[in-house]
C-alpha cells in the first residue's frame, strides 16, 4: 500500500492531537505549587489515639522559595482538620499566617492555601508549621482492633502512602518530584512499639515515645508509621524482621535469605544507600503483598506459605532501594520507572539466588497476566508512557507497568548482552542517585549512554515503540519454561481422562506450576471435575496464598458452588487486593453472582484498610458492565 506524503503527514497530526497538551515533567496529581516553594525538611510530632483512630499533632515544613514573588503556599491535604497554621520567623517566634482550605477534589483532596505574613514574604527559606488532626477515615491509614491483629489483645495501625495517600495524614506537597529528609516524635500507648521508613533502632526502649530520623531525601510517598505490638528479630547483620510475636518464628524461617539478597543486590546494583534493611510483617488487611519503604518494607503476611515460595515480594520490595527510592518517577504517569525496572531488578535477584527455572515460571505466568491486561485496556493506555493526562492515581494500566516494564529490560539486556547491560544500569543508578526522572529523560540517558555508543543494535525509535505504542512491540522475548509447558499439557490431558492426577508430578511442581496448571483447564471442565480435583488436591484448603487465588478465581468463574463458602473465607482472610480483587471480579462477573459478591463484600468490608475498598467498590461497579 502506498501512502502519499501529504496523508502521511495528516495521519501523524491526528495521532498527535490527543497528546498536544499533555506535559510529561508535570505532575496531574498535586495542587502544590512546586514551582514556588520546595520543601526539603518535615518534622512531625503526633499523638496516635486508638481511642478516635487519629493522628494529632503537628508538622513543620522546611520550604524554599523557588519564586522571589510568590506569596501563597499550597499544599496537599486530604479529609485533614487543620487547627493553625504559622510561619517562624528569623528570631523563632511563630507568626500566624492566614489560610484557607479550597474545595474538595475527588481524587487529589483539597489544597491547603497559606498567604504568608507580609514581613516574612521576603526570605528564601521558611518553617511552616501547622497544627492538624486526621479524619478516622484518612485513606492512608488503617486502624485494625485487637480482634483483627494475630496476638488478639493489642490494636495496631499502619499506613500506606503511595500513591497519593500521604496527604491524608500529612499536609505536605505530595507529589514524588518533591524528595524532603524527615524526623519524628511519636507518642503511643506505652506497650506498644513505632516504627518508621526511618531509621529504626532495634533496641529501642518501649515507652511509648519514640523518636526517628529519615537522613536521605525521599518523596513524600514513602513516609510511612506503623504501631502496634512489634518485635523484632534479628535475619542478618543489617537486616531483621519486625512482626507480632505470633508471626516472628515463622516470618524468620521465611524470609531467612534476606541479608543475602542484600549482599548480592548491592554487588549488582550498587551500595545500599539506607542502612539497615528491615521488613515488618503486617496483618493479613495489608492492601498490597509488599511495599518499598526505605530502611523498612511493609509485607503481607500471605507471603508465610512456609516453604519460602513466596520470596520475590522482598526481593521486588528490596529492589526498590535502587529503583523508586533512589531513583524516582517524576510523575505516577512514569511509573514504569519504579515498577517495571524493579520487576526486573527483581527477576535477576532472584535468578541468582535461586535458579534460571524458577524465574521463568515467574516470567510466563507474568507473560500471561501481561496478555490479559493487553485485552482489557484501552490501546493509548497500553504504551509504558501514555502521553495522556488520566488524571487519575490509578492509571488504568493494570500490571502492565510491572510486566511490560520488566520486557523492556529483556529486550535492552539481551540486545546488548549483559556485560554491557548491567554497567549502564549501576551508572544509571548513580547518575540518579536521590533524583526523580521522567520516561523523556531516562530514553535521552539510554540513547546517549547504550544506544547511541552501541550502534545497529537497538535505534530510539525501538525504544519509543515500547514507551508509547500498544501491545509488544517486536523483537520483545516470549518467556518460556519447560516445566510450565508440561503442567499446561496435563491440565489438557486430565481434563479429556489421558491422565490421573497421581500422574501429577506435584512433589516436583513449585506453587507455580500448579498455578499454571490450574489457570490452564480447559473451559467446559465438568462440575464433578472440579469436585475431583478440589478432593485430590485440597486446593480450597491450601496454605498457599497465591494457589488459592488461582483457584478461587476459577471456582468464581466457573460457578463451583461447594467451594464457596471456603471462597467466600478466603476473601474474608486477606485484604491484599491482588489476592481479592479477581476473586470478587470473577464472582461479579459469571453471570449470576454479583449480589452474592456485594453481600460477601459487605460483611468483610468492616475488615478492609481503606484503599482497598475503594478498590473493591470499583472492581464491583464495574463488573458486568461493558468496557
Ligand atoms: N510499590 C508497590 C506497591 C504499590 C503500587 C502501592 C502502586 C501503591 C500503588 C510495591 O512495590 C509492589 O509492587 N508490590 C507488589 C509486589 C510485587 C512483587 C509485584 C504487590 O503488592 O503485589
Ligand atoms: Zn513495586
Amino acid at each position: 500500500m502506498k501512502i502519499s506524503k501529504l496523508a502521511m503527514v495528516l495521519i501523524f497530526l491526528a495521532a498527535c492531537s490527543q497528546e498536544i497538551d499533555y506535559d510529561p515533567a508535570h505532575d496531574y496529581l498535586t495542587f502544590a505549587n512546586t514551582d514556588q516553594f520546595v520543601t526539603r525538611q518535615i518534622a512531625l510530632d503526633l499523638d496516635v489515639d486508638f481511642k478516635t483512630t487519629t493522628l494529632a499533632g503537628s508538622v513543620v515544613l522546611t520550604l524554599q522559595k523557588m519564586d522571589p514573588d510568590a506569596r501563597e503556599i499550597v499544599l496537599d491535604t486530604r479529609d485533614l482538620s487543620i487547627h493553625s497554621v504559622g510561619v517562624v520567623g528569623a528570631d523563632g517566634s511563630v507568626k500566624p499566617a492566614t489560610y484557607r482550605v479550597g474545595e474538595r477534589h475527588e481524587i487529589k483532596g483539597a489544597p491547603l492555601i497559606i498567604t504568608l505574613p507580609s514581613d516574612l514574604e521576603s526570605n528564601t527559606s521558611m518553617l511552616v508549621q501547622i497544627a492538624y488532626t486526621t479524619s478516622a477515615n484518612a485513606s492512608a491509614l488503617q486502624w485494625l482492633p485487637a480482634e483483627l491483629t494475630a496476638g488478639g489483645k493489642h490494636p495496631m495501625m499502619f499506613s500506606q502512602a503511595q500513591a497519593i495517600h500521604a496527604r491524608s495524614f500529612i499536609p505536605l506537597q505530595d507529589t514524588p518530584s518533591v524528595r524532603v529528609t524527615y524526623e519524628a516524635t511519636i507518642r503511643t500507648p506505652p506497650e506498644l512499639l513505632a516504627v518508621m521508613s526511618a531509621n529504626n533502632d532495634p533496641l529501642t526502649p518501649r515507652n511509648g515515645e519514640y523518636h526517628f530520623e529519615m537522613p536521605q531525601p525521599i518523596p513524600s510517598y514513602l513516609i510511612a508509621i506503623a504501631v502496634g505490638n512489634l518485635y523484632f528479630a534479628p535475619l542478618g547483620e543489617d537486616t531483621g524482621v519486625y512482626a507480632e510475636p505470633e508471626m516472628l518464628d515463622a516470618s524468620v524461617y521465611e524470609f531467612a535469605d534476606t541479608q543475602d539478597m542484600l549482599e548480592i543486590a548491592e554487588i549488582k546494583f550498587g551500595p545500599y544507600q539506607w542502612g539497615r534493611y528491615d521488613l515488618l510483617i503486617l496483618p493479613p488487611s495489608f492492601p498490597y503483598g509488599g511495599m518499598e519503604n526505605p530502611r523498612l518494607s511493609f509485607l503481607t503476611p500471605s507471603l508465610l506459605a512456609g516453604d519460602r515460595s513466596l520470596v520475590a515480594v522482598v526481593a521486588h520490595e528490596l529492589a526498590h532501594s535502587w529503583s523508586g527510592n533512589l531513583v524516582t518517577n517524576a510523575t505516577w504517569r512514569d511509573g514504569w520507572l519504579n515498577e517495571g525496572v524493579t520487576s526486573y531488578l527483581e527477576s535477576r535477584l532472584m535468578e541468582i539466588l535461586y535458579d534460571k527455572d524458577r524465574v521463568d515460571e515467574e516470567r510466563v505466568l507474568n507473560y500471561e497476566e501481561l496478555l490479559q491486561n493487553f485485552a482489557v485496556i484501552p490501546a493509548e493506555r497500553q504504551g509504558l508512557a501514555p502521553r495522556i493526562d488520566t488524571r487519575d492515581s490509578e492509571s488504568g494500566q493494570g500490571t502492565i507497568s510491572y510486566l511490560k516494564g520488566q520486557m523492556f529490560l529483556e529486550y535492552l539486556e539481551n540486545g546488548f548482552g549483559r556485560d554491557r547491560f548491567d554497567p549502564f544500569l549501576f551508572t544509571y543508578f548513580r547518575d540518579f542517585s536521590f533524583q526523580t526522572i521522567t520516561t523523556e529523560a531516562f530514553v535521552d540517558y539510554l540513547d546517549a549512554n547504550l544506544l547511541g555508543p552501541n550502534p545497529g543494535i537497538i535505534s530510539r525509535a525501538d525504544v519509543e515503540a515500547w514507551m508509547y505504542q500498544a501491545g509488544l512491540p517486536e523483537g520483545a522475548l516470549i518467556p518460556s519454561s519447560s516445566t510450565l509447558t508440561h503442567a499446561a499439557a496435563l491440565a489438557g490431558a486430565w481434563s479429556v481422562g489421558e491422565a490421573t492426577l497421581d500422574d501429577l508430578p506435584l512433589e516436583d511442581w513449585s506453587p507455580q506450576a500448579l498455578i499454571h496448571f490450574i489457570n490452564s483447564l480447559p473451559d467446559d471442565l465438568s462440575q464433578e471435575a472440579l469436585a475431583r480435583l478440589d478432593g485430590g488436591l485440597d486446593l480450597s484448603g491450601t496454605r498457599n496464598a497465591e494457589i488459592a487465588r488461582a483457584w478461587f478465581i476459577q471456582v468464581a468463574k466457573r460457578r463451583y458452588e461447594p467451594a464457596y463458602e471456603q471462597m467466600a473465607a478466603y476473601v474474608n482472610r486477606y485484604g491484599r487486593m491482588r489476592l481479592i480483587g479477581p476473586v470478587y471480579s470473577a464472582l461479579a462477573a459469571n453471570g449470576h453472582d454479583k449480589a452474592l459478591a456485594e453481600s460477601i463484600f459487605a460483611n468483610a468490608r468492616s475488615t478492609y484498610h481503606p484503599i482497598t475498598i475503594a478498590s473493591i467498590e470499583k472492581t464491583l461497579a464495574q463488573a458486568g458492565v461493558a468496557k
